[in-house]
């Protein structure tokens, strides 16, 4: 996939996500707004029909009463308290606020502005919520000669009783774009890590036909020398093609191991033949190997044993491999005269082996990826160092068999140090 639609699905995604947070959050606003509108008609139709009772109520008490002691009553209608009572009044109103759905706790009290008075009073502590954030609704409204009396009604838990609902669509709507958010990075991360693994794919099929295609052509031309029937005269001719046809099979045979390898590893097949092994014994014969590669390049290898017990319990042949990946690359990633150091030296159960050079180093960023199979560090520097990326993974797994632990300290320009420790013991 082309990098530019990656980016462009990427910001198409994230405008989408964020129009559809946008229209999530309008919907619920919607849903609020009507919630709310309903609540307010519920309770007003709750209060009205409760004004209406205890209106009637006043009116069938009043008729039992003496009109002539009524008439010199300067109160118009029959005082609260002889109607009903405050429990009587709460239950009237709890009920006919129940039958809207409205479900809350609530406060009330019947009040008179223009004495200031509280004619009936529920609980004193909420006078002023009743008064300035109550609902009211005024009482014996066709009393014209008196001054309005209101029946106010107020819900300390408004706020939360109408937030309840919209919370769990409020819950599920974040919980749901968690879930989007988090597919999304994902497969976004998988796409990235997919095109990085076949680029790196591409680039060690590149170098594994380009490491082929020497010995082979090798070969080739050997075998035509040697079918030239003037040049298999000399005996001395014969024996110089011949070992140059045996020196680079061996070279193939040695590549088409490596590979064969990782994909053991891979698997997790890799055989371990566990015996005690001295690391010391071992590090002379790579260094053995290596000495003259480091040599043409005007180099030198130094090594210190400063461990005075050496013996460790692993696999001979994987663990000469993994002194010589170590070495090979500090060789190979110094460009210029290398000046490697090995030194060993022992810790409480084991052995540590540094590796330093003088070379390319790796930066901060890399250091975590040169362990991954196949990674290499792209940079312009180490153009023309083939390899197939395949050292350090194998040299991982190796410690990793043999319980070890393996770190790198680098910087660019400076030389990377490379610190290996194997426990002398290898606990199943
Ligand atoms: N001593 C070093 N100095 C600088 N860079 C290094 C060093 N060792 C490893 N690297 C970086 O880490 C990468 C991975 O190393 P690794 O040994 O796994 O692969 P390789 O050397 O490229 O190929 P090969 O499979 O042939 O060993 C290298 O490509 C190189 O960029
Ligand atoms: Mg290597």
């Amino acid at each position: 996939m082309n990098r530019r639609i990656i980016i462009f699905t990427i910001i198409a995604m994230t405008i989408a996500l964020i129009g559809l947070m946008g229209i999530q959050i309008y919907w619920i606003q919607s849903a609020s707004a009507i919630k709310e509108a309903n609540f307010r008609r519920s309770v007003n139709e709750a209060m009205v029909k409760v004004v209406q009772k205890v209106e009637r109520m006043e009116r069938n008490k009043a008729l039992l009463i003496n009109q002539y002691e009524r008439m010199l009553n300067l109160n118009p209608h029959l005082p609260y308290d002889s109607v009903l009572t405050m429990q009587e009044m709460d239950s009237l109103i709890n009920l006919q606020l129940n039958i809207r759905g409205v479900d809350i706790h609530f406060e009330f009290c019947i009040y008179k502005p223009e004495r200031q008075e509280f004619l009936m009073e529920q609980s004193p502590g909420f006078r002023k919520d009743l008064i300035e954030k109550g609902n009211a609704f005024i009482l014996f409204q066709s009393d014209i000669y008196t001054s309005p009396e209101y029946l106010l009604i107020y819900f300390p838990r408004e706020k939360q009783f109408l937030l309840t609902e919209l919370w769990g669509m409020l819950l599920i709507s974040i919980i749901l774009i968690i879930v989007i958010v988090y597919s999304f990075t994902y497969t976004i991360a998988t796409i990235f890590r997919q095109k990085r693994l076949s680029e790196m794919k591409n680039d060690f099929i590149n170098n594994m036909t380009h490491e082929f295609k020497t010995p082979i052509s090798t070969i080739s031309l050997a075998c035509e020398a040697l079918s030239d029937k003037d040049l298999r005269g000399s005996g001395e001719m014969l024996d110089s093609y011949l070992s140059m046809i045996q020196e680079e099979n061996k070279r193939l045979a040695g590549l088409a191991e490596k590979i064969l390898q990782t994909a053991v590893i891979d698997k997790g097949q890799l055989k371990m033949n566990k015996e005690m092994i001295d690391l010391h014994e071992i590090i002379i014969d790579v260094i053995k190997n290596l000495r003259i590669q480091v040599e043409i390049k005007d180099g030198e290898i130094k090594r210190r044993f400063k461990a005075t017990r050496s013996k460790i319990e692993g696999d001979k042949l994987h663990v000469t491999n993994l002194v010589y990946n170590l070495l090979d690359n500090a060789n190979k990633y110094s460009p210029r005269k290398p000046l490697i150091r090995l030194t060993t030296e022992n810790v409480n159960n084991g052995i540590v082996l540094i590796i330093e050079d003088n070379g390319i180093g790796i930066s901060k960023n890399e250091q975590k990826k040169i362990f991954d199979k196949l990674y290499r560090v792209p940079t312009g520097n180490i153009h023309g160092v083939r390899g197939f990326g395949l050292g350090l993974s194998y040299v991982k797994a190796i410690v990793d068999e043999h319980h070890g632990k393996i770190s790198v300290e680098s910087e660019a320009n400076r030389g990377s140090k490379f610190r290996v420790f194997l426990p002398f013991v290898v606990k199943e």
